[in-house]
């Protein structure tokens, strides 16, 4: 893949444009009119990124983004349709009056095949809205980690945006930007990255020390904001899930204008 990509505009000037990945450690360290035409990839490890991959590996029709709780009730008011779900949580447990929470083990075949799945979670499905403007919104997680990366080797203009916590930076999700820019630089060393994704590849490579040497990525993840925070739910199963890397090898993307993600 080359470092820079020569474009050529309708006079027939010829522009050189340089291959650059930005992270930004939560959405609001970045404005919509900066994600511009970018391939944007939307990361909330634990746990709404892994629930949305999941849920359309599973079978879902289509997942719909919401911030709020009123907001997915709605939409279920005007869609009437009555195959559809409401998902997702506040504070890790589910939604009173909703059918499903936010464990992408919930999301199994049985429950999601053909449904239209409303998801209101705290932090991921907000984070989307700063993309409306980007060129392409992808989902990523280590369980669709390669499938990810696969997307992003021909693309010139990367943004890994981390959904984070409550406003608190969250070290699973730059830990999975971490280990996106680690595999693009291994075929791409000029990749020009801002301050945040070397920071986040100095810490993915720090994480890949300590699963040489036994550490389990999972327990790892336990011990970061969000991981303790599902641990003190009693949802410890979920961080083995979202643990583990490439059990799924679809990308699910965002359709801006439709405000949906249909199944890949
Ligand atoms: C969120 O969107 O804040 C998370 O996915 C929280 C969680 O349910 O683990």
């Amino acid at each position: 893949v080359p470092t820079v990509k020569l474009t050529v505009d309708n006079r027939g000037n010829v522009g050189v444009t340089e291959r650059r990945l930005d992270v930004f450690f939560l959405p609001m360290l970045v404005q919509s009119e900066a994600l511009r035409g970018r391939s944007v990839v939307v990361i909330d490890v634990l746990r709404a990124s892994s629930t949305i991959v999941t849920a359309l590996h599973n079978g879902a029709a289509q997942v719909i983004p919401c911030g709020e709780i009123q907001d997915a009730e709605a939409m279920r008011f005007v869609l009437n349709d009555s195959g559809l779900l409401l998902g997702g949580e506040r504070k890790g447990l589910k939604i009173e009056g909703f059918d499903l929470g936010n464990s992408p083990l919930e999301y199994s075949p049985n429950a999601v095949r053909g449904k239209t799945i409303v998801l209101a979670t705290t932090n991921g499905t907000p984070a989307m809205n700063v993309c409306r403007e980007a060129k392409a919104v992808w989902i990523g997680s280590f369980v669709n980690a390669s499938a990810v990366l696969q997307r992003l080797t021909a693309q010139t203009q990367i943004t890994l945006l981390c959904a984070g916590t409550n406003g608190e930076i969250t070290g699973e999700d730059v830990l999975f930007a971490g280990c996106l820019i680690e595999r693009l630089r291994q075929s791409d060393g000029d990749l020009r990255l801002n301050d945040q994704a070397s920071m986040a590849q100095l810490a993915w490579r720090q994480t890949t020390q300590a699963i040489a040497s036994g550490t389990r990525l999972a327990d790892i993840l336990a011990d970061m904001h969000g991981g303790r925070n599902l641990v003190r739910a009693g949802l410890r199963s979920d961080i083995d899930y979202c643990a583990t890397l490439d059990l799924i090898d679809t990308v699910p993307q965002l359709d801006v204008d439709a405000w949906s993600i249909p199944v890949p």
